[in-house]
């Protein structure tokens, strides 16, 4: 699906936008968590797009019973314990979900069966051997698709069963929340000590759930353990709130600095600490963003969040906010090509492996509107402040490309085409019906 953008009459806004769904991160692990703990779960605010969905049918096919309502956005998942999932005899699919399919890996080299899984032909070329490296040091069996060079591996991933999982230390070669989370996912099926060491911090939700549900974690610094017999038991049969989509929200935090004379609200919008630090860079940035209402529900802290037009000054990136910040550079783009002087980030390899290689994707959708930008190895310089043209551009399949594309049209109201747009319903299936709303 392509997305066509006319130029109009200036967009003004002042608006709440309350549906903004569900945060991505934590609906996976509502589903992963819920469905290996004693008891029943139940969360709201769910967020039903098809990353999610593939993660549901996943767990459906291990043998889990999980109760869906789209309309009212909440999911019931039955748990069956650690050991109560059931071998599948067809290949589990992930779609286009990189969290689906490292963090289930996990879980899987701890099963008494084999099992196969993969995703789209993204996937495919998504590297495994950062979560098939530390899984193996546990004693897990994990076989997939060497590339050439044998320096990595990609899916389908065959996962033997039936190893004995096994304790280590293990220092992560990257900032990845979802190496971090596919360790200590396997760690529920050992009884030895498992510690990991992160070179820098990130986002924490599979920490912060898991705790939730009674593992026994002690987090200190950089360093995570995990000890003592495991066992998930929801505390609660109160429904848990999962909050707004940081990630998601970013996008329209964005246009609502770049639009004149709008003021955007975005209730209940997730605030972990782990993942809310576009919010301090865009205020660094002069952005005039308040938050309030801030509150927490036991796991994850949210609040609402305002935004009003501001006039962006562009800053140096530190290296240390790059894992805090990773999915919203994309549109930290955006923002840049509108702010004074240059944005300019390093120490972001990691982007070349997302779901696109998104230094790769944010050149070409810069360069095609008229932006100046400078690619590096490991990040790129924007200079602000050009006068953005009419452009055409492909998301190359890349959802947050996409996204942010389209806000970058409606900033800067010149006529646009993005192809490649159905990539949205993998993480924002209600983009275009709230975008539709905002420009009318
Ligand atoms: C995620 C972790 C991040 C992020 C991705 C979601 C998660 O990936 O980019 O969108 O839910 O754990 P990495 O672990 O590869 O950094």
């Amino acid at each position: 699906m392509d997305f066509i953008y006319k130029k109009r009459n200036p967009v003004v806004l002042n608006t709440t936008i309350t549906d903004i769904p569900g945060d991505k991160s934590i609906s996976h692990r509502s589903i992963i968590i819920g469905s290996l703990a004693n008891n029943k779960s139940s969360f709201h605010n769910f967020l039903f797009s098809e990353d999610c969905i593939n993660t549901i049918n996943i767990f459906r096919d291990l043998g889990v019973k999980i109760e869906t309502n789209l309309e009212a956005g909440t999911i019931q998942t039955q748990g069956v314990g650690l050991y109560g999932l059931r071998p599948c005899n067809k290949t589990l699919y992930t779609g286009n979900s990189g969290t689906s399919i490292r963090l289930i890996s996990g879980i899987l080299a701890g099963q008494k069966f084999d099992s196969e899984i993969t995703g789209d032909s993204s996937i495919e070329k998504r590297p495994m051997k950062r979560i098939v490296e530390p899984l193996s040091l546990m004693n897990a069996e994990i076989y997939g698709n060497e590339s050439l060079d044998q320096k990595n591996i990609f899916p389908p991933l065959h996962i033997k069963g039936n190893n004995l999982i096994k304790g280590m230390t293990y220092t992560l070669p990257v900032a990845s929340a979802q190496v971090k989370s596919a360790v200590l996912l396997a760690a529920l099926y050992t009884r030895d000590d498992v510690n990991i060491i992160e070179p820098a911090k990130c986002r924490d939700h599979t920490e912060l759930m898991l705790k939730y549900f009674g593992v026994n974690l002690f987090i200190s610094n950089n360093k995570i353990s995990c000890s003592g017999p495991r066992q998930l038991q929801n505390p609660s049969t109160k429904s848990i709130y999962i909050p707004s989509d940081i990630s998601s929200a970013a996008f329209f935090i964005v246009l609502g600095c770049l639009l004149p004379d709008s003021r955007i609200c975005i209730p209940k919008a997730g605030l972990n600490k782990t993942r809310s630090r576009i919010l301090d860079i865009l205020i660094e940035m002069n952005a005039r963003i308040t938050i309030s209402n801030v509150c927490s529900n036991d796991l994850e802290m949210y609040g609402d969040i305002a935004v009003e037009s501001s006039s962006l000054k562009n800053i140096r990136i530190r290296e240390e906010d790059i894992p805090f910040i990773i999915d919203e550079i994309p549109v930290l783009a955006i923002a840049a090509l509108f702010g004074k002087g240059k944005l300019k980030i390093t120490g972001a390899k990691e982007l070349r492996v997302k779901e696109s290689d998104r230094i790769a994707s944010i050149v070409h959708l810069v360069s095609a509107s008229g932006g100046k930008i400078i690619e590096y190895e490991d990040g790129f310089e924007i200079e602000g402040g050009s006068e953005l043209h009419d452009f055409e551009c492909n998301s190359s399949g890349d959802h947050r490309i996409a996204m942010s594309a389209v806000i970058a049209a409606i900033a800067a109201n010149v006529n646009a085409v993005v192809k490649n747009c159905s990539c949205i319903n993998t993480s924002f299936p209600d983009f275009f019906d709230i975008v539709k709303k905002l420009t009318i």
